[in-house]
C-alpha cells in the first residue's frame, strides 16, 4: 500500500472520529461516560438506541435492578428481543421522554413511569388511547384516577410490543386478564371456549374476542360488546348465521352459585345430589355383600385345596 492511499483512507476515518466526538458530547458523553470509548460508528449512530443499550444492554445489568412500581426490575433490556419486536425501530426516547445517555438525574425521572405506560403511547396511537379512554377502564384511570385498572403497557409488554393477531399474543390473553378477573377466567375456561382454548385451539374465542380490547365496557352498557344489543353481531364475527337463541349460550356461568343462573344451579345441585345416592348405595351394597361373604366362610382358606 502507498503512502498516498494510506493517507486517503486514513483521512475520512479521522474526520468521522472527529464527529463521532463531537456527537458524543453534544448528547452529553458527560462525566464517568465519557471514559467510555464512542467508535466513531455508535457515535455516529448515536440517534439510534446504541447510546442506551450500551448500559441497559450489558449482561452485568441483569443484576442491578430497581423498584419501579413496588417491584423490583432489572436495568437489563435485551436487544435482540426488543429489535424483534413491532418496536424495535423505535427510540427508546419515544416512551422515555427527555432521558439522555449517562446518569439520569431526577428531574428526568419523575414521573417517568406513567408517561412509559400510557400519555407517550398517546403520540403514535392516539385512535386506540381515544377507544382506551372512553372505556370503563379508561374511566377508571382517568376519572377516579384508580390504580386498580390496567393501562397500556400492562397489557402490551414494554419491551416487546407483539402483532395483536400473533398467536403468542393470543395465547396470554387469558392471563392479562386474569391478573384481575380471577373468577371471569375460571367460568371462562369451564365454558366450550376455555376448554378449546386450554387445549391449545387457536380458532377459539378469546376475552378480547368478545369484549374487545380497549372499548371495554359492562354487559349493562348498551355501546358493549357483550349488551343484549350486540351480542348476536360479536358472535356472529365467528359463528355466521348466530341468532338471539344461539347468543344466549352463557359464557360465565358459575353452577355453584345460585344467584349466577338458578336454572344451572338446579341441575348442577340435583346433579350432585344423584351422584351421592348412587354412591351411598353402592357403598351399602358392597359392604353387606362382603359381610355376607364373611358369613358364609366365603373367604376361608381352607375352602380352597
Ligand atoms: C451510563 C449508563 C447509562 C446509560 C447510557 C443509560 N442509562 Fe438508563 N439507567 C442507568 C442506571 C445506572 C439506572 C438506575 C437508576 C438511575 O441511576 O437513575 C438507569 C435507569 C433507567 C430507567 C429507570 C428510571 C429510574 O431511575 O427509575 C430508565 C427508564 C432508563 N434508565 C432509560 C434509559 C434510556 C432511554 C437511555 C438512553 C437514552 C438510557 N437509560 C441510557 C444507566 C444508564
Ligand atoms: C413503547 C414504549 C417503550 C419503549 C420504546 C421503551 N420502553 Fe423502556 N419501559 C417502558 C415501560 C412501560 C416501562 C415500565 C415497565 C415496568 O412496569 O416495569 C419501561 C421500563 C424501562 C426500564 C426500567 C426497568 C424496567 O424494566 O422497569 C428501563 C431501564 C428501560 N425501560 C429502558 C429502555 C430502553 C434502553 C429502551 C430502548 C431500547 C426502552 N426502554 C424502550 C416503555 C418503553
Ligand atoms: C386490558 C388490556 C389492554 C389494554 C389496557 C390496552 N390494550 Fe391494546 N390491545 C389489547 C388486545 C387484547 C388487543 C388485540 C385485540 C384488539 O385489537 O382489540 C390490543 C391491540 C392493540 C393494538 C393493535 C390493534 C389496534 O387496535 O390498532 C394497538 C396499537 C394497541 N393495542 C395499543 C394500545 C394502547 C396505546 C393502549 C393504551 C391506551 C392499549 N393498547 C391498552 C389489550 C389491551
Ligand atoms: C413514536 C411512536 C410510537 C410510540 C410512542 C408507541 N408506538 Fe406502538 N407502534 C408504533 C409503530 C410505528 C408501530 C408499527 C406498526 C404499525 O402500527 O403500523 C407500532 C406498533 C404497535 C403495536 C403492534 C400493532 C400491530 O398491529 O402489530 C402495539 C400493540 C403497540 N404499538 C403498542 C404501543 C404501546 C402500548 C405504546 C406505549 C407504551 C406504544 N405502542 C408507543 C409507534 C409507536
Ligand atoms: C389491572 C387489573 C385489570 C386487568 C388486567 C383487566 N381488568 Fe377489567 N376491570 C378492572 C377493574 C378494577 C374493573 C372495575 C371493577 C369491577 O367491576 O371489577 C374492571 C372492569 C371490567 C369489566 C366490567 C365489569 C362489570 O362488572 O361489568 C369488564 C367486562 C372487564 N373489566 C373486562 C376485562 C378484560 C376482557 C380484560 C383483559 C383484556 C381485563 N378486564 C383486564 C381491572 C382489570
Ligand atoms: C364467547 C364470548 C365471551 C368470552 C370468550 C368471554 N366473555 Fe366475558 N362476558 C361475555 C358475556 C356475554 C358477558 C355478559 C353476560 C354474563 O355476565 O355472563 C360477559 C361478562 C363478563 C364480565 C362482567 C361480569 C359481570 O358479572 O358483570 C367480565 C368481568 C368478563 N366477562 C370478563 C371476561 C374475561 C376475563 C374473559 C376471558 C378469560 C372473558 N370474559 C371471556 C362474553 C364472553
Ligand atoms: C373469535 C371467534 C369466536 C367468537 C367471537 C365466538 N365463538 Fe363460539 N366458537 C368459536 C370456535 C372456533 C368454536 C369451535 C367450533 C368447532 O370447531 O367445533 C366455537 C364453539 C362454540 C360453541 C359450541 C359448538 C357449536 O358450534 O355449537 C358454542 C355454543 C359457541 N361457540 C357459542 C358462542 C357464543 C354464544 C358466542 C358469542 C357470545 C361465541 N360463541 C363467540 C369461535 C368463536
Amino acid at each position: 500500500m502507498t503512502r498516498r492511499r494510506a493517507a486517503a483512507l486514513a483521512a475520512p476515518l479521522v474526520v468521522a472520529a472527529l464527529l463521532g466526538l463531537a456527537a458524543a458530547a453534544l448528547l452529553g458523553f458527560a462525566g464517568p461516560a465519557a471514559a467510555a470509548p464512542s467508535t466513531a460508528d455508535s457515535a455516529l449512530n448515536a440517534r439510534s438506541n446504541d447510546a442506551c443499550f450500551r448500559c441497559h444492554g450489558q449482561q452485568e445489568a441483569r443484576d442491578q435492578t430497581i423498584v419501579v412500581d413496588g417491584q423490583q426490575k432489572s436495568l437489563f433490556v435485551d436487544r435482540t428481543v426488543y429489535e424483534a419486536s413491532r418496536h424495535g425501530k423505535l427510540s427508546c426516547t419515544s416512551c422515555h421522554i427527555g432521558f439522555k445517555p449517562g446518569s439520569h438525574d431526577a428531574g428526568q425521572t419523575q414521573a417517568w413511569l406513567v408517561t412509559a405506560k400510557l400519555t407517550a403511547c398517546n403520540n403514535c396511537h392516539a385512535d386506540v388511547f381515544d377507544m382506551y379512554r372512553g372505556s370503563f377502564h379508561g374511566n377508571l384511570v382517568f376519572g377516579e384516577s384508580s390504580g386498580k385498572a390496567p393501562v397500556c403497557a400492562d397489557c402490551h409488554e414494554a419491551h416487546n410490543i407483539m402483532p395483536p393477531d400473533s398467536a403468542e399474543f393470543r395465547a396470554g390473553i387469558d392471563g392479562l386478564c386474569a391478573r384481575c378477573h380471577a373468577d371471569a377466567l375460571r367460568t371462562y375456561l369451564d365454558s366450550y371456549h376455555g376448554k378449546a382454548f386450554y387445549l391449545g385451539d387457536a380458532q377459539t374465542a378469546v376475552c378480547s374476542d368478545c369484549h374487545g380490547g380497549h372499548r371495554i365496557l359492562p354487559p349493562s352498557d348498551p355501546e358493549s360488546m357483550v349488551s343484549p344489543q350486540n351480542l348476536v353481531s360479536t358472535c356472529a364475527q365467528c359463528h355466521p348465521g348466530a341468532n338471539e337463541n344461539f347468543a344466549g349460550f352463557m359464557v360465565h356461568v358459575d353452577p355453584q352459585n345460585p344467584s349466577s343462573s338458578f336454572v344451572v344451579w338446579t341441575f348442577y345441585a340435583l346433579y350432585i345430589m344423584l351422584i351421592a345416592v348412587v354412591f351411598t348405595f353402592g357403598f351399602v351394597h358392597t359392604a353387606l355383600y362382603i359381610y355376607r361373604g364373611i358369613k358364609d366362610g366365603l373367604y376361608r382358606r381352607d375352602r380352597h385345596g
